[in-house]
């Protein structure tokens, strides 16, 4: 620094607060110290700075898999906010494995990260393992969900309302057996969208058979398997909630695959609303979350923190919205009398024909 002040003559404090960004310069000779910087071929140690300000400008993202639909918007919009401050963004996948997790957390905190945003694996012991405040743990924020026993920032969904809203429109289409394929029972969104599926089936004075509720992990194959259970039931629910589209995309596949039609025999909602909603057959009716918007929220607060702001912690709740496609069908358009028709008959036209 010393060497590129002398070559533009201005002062170390010039270069450096041309490099770190610390504070304005006047446009002349800010290009003057990045003519020499280009020309020295200088490249700035984050390590060093981070050694000697025991800080560096880095946040540590933790978050199931990027490889979910559901996240890559969010991660963007964290993105975003973070480099718009002049932070990084550093992408780390658990797996929902909660050990590593916690290797991650550690590993992060002894990078001098400036800052966590988690999205908590199922089962995650954050919560214990991190008390908000401590000395040596940078500020954290949790996104999407929230772990047992977690006191600190977090930025989630209304999930409980989401799912009440979605079982009120399929009771308000005339459905009776409706059924619930729920995410991991250790995740507290997933707990929270089973409150709300339940609370609108009470309100309606609508029964709830235990097999009714069938547990999956928030992937495609296990909503499959759960879907297979629930359409080879006799009676069989004429509806399903699926609380998230990953599983609600396997309900669909069961659907087919047992040569049953969607929304005609079996009509469906989904949870996030993926773009995949509008595409599949017939296009998923689903709750919206405003999965970037998470990211960017859970981004600010903990710029906020990472700024020095005290305060209880937050926790902030962002609305969803039921997104209405062609999955769901009235009762009275749909049928008990297709159930009882032939079966080639309750094909289309296309499979009648094939079947010819
Ligand atoms: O598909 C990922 C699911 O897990 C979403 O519903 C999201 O809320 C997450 O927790």
């Amino acid at each position: 620094m010393r060497q590129i002040a002398e070559r533009a003559s201005v002062s170390i404090g010039t270069v450096s607060h041309v490099v770190n960004g610390t504070a304005p310069v006047r446009p002349k000779l800010r290009e003057r110290v990045l003519e020499v910087i280009r020309n020295l071929g200088f490249q700035p140690s984050a390590l060093a700075q981070g050694l000697r300000t025991n800080r560096t400008r880095m946040i540590g993202m933790i978050i199931p898999d990027i490889t979910n639909p559901f996240f890559p918007g969010l991660v963007r919009g964290a993105e975003d906010v973070a480099f718009k401050h002049s932070y990084r963004v550093i992408l780390c996948n658990t797996d929902n494995d909660p050990a590593k997790e916690s290797l991650y957390f550690n590993e992060l905190r002894s990078y001098r990260a400036a800052g966590l945003l988690i999205i908590p694996a199922a089962g995650s012991d954050i919560a214990s393992s991190l008390k908000p405040g401590t000395a040596g743990i940078p500020p954290v924020v949790c996104i999407d969900r929230r772990p047992d026993g977690w006191t600190g920032d977090s930025v989630v969904v209304a999930n409980e309302l989401g799912a009440y809203r979605a079982t009120q429109h399929l009771i308000q289409s005339g459905h009776r057996h409706i059924a619930v394929i729920t995410g991991p029972s250790l995740l507290a969104n997933s707990v929270e969208r089973l409150k709300g599926f339940r609370k609108a089936l009470k309100e309606a004075n609508l029964p709830l058979p235990a097999e009714f509720v069938q547990e999956a992990v928030f992937d495609t194959r296990s909503g499959f398997q759960a879907a297979r259970r629930l359409l080879r039931m006799l009676p069989r629910p004429t509806a399903i909630f699926a609380c998230n589209d990953l599983m609600a995309l396997g309900v669909l596949h069961a659907i087919h695959e047992l040569d049953l039609r969607c929304p005609e025999e079996i009509s469906l909602v989904g949870f996030d609303d993926l773009e995949f909603c509008e595409y599949t057959s017939p296009a998923l009716t689903s709750v919206y979350q405003p999965s970037y918007q998470l990211g960017a929220t859970a981004a600010n607060l903990l710029l906020e923190r990472i700024k020095g702001r005290k305060g209880s912690p937050k926790r902030l709740v962002l609305d969803t919205e039921l997104k209405l496609r062609n999955s769901v069908l009235p009762l009275e358009h749909s049928s008990w009398s297709v159930s009882r028709m032939p079966r080639t008959a309750r094909k289309s036209p296309r499979k009648v024909a094939a079947a010819r």
